[in-house]
């Protein structure tokens, strides 16, 4: 992620930053929201490849009655949001029944958690 706390910058860091800035300039609000969000996550931290290395093996076949991540898949998924993102996130946290804690990444911080279930539920509309 790029720190805009750095002073002196070589002449590419500026124009990426430019780019950057641009892009978030013709951004919608959500998407402002992710790129917020993602400033608290760990460095060099990406969903998708957090799943498929610690949820996929579950997430993608329903093992275990686990809600499957997919095309069409959010039927899996509407009932269990009706607690609220928040408490899902809990779950996904501390475990729930056969759901192990953390989906068993233990390097994941809380925030980590909480990107890659949004991950999986924005590829399972
Ligand atoms: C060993 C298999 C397994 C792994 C690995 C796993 N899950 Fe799950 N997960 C489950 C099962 C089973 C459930 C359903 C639990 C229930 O409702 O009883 C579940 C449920 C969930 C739910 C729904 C919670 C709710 O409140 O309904 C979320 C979100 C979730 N998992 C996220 C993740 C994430 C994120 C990862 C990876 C970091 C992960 N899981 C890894 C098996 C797994």
């Amino acid at each position: 992620m790029l720190s805009v706390k750095k002073v002196a910058q070589p002449p590419f860091t500026k124009s990426v930053l430019i780019l950057v800035t641009a892009l978030y300039a013709t951004a919608t609000l959500a998407d402002i929201s992710d790129a917020l969000q993602v400033a608290q996550l760990s460095d060099g931290f990406n969903p998708e490849q957090k799943y498929m290395a610690s949820c996929f093996a579950c997430h993608s076949t329903g093992a275990a009655g686990a809600p499957k991540v997919g095309d069409g898949m959010a039927v899996e998924w509407e009932p269990r949001l009706e607690k609220g993102l928040d408490a899902v996130v809990a779950n996904t946290v501390n475990g729930l029944n056969t759901m192990p804690a953390k989906g068993l990444c233990f390097d994941c911080t809380d925030d980590d958690l909480r990107a890659i279930v949004q991950y999986m539920i924005e590829t399972s509309q």
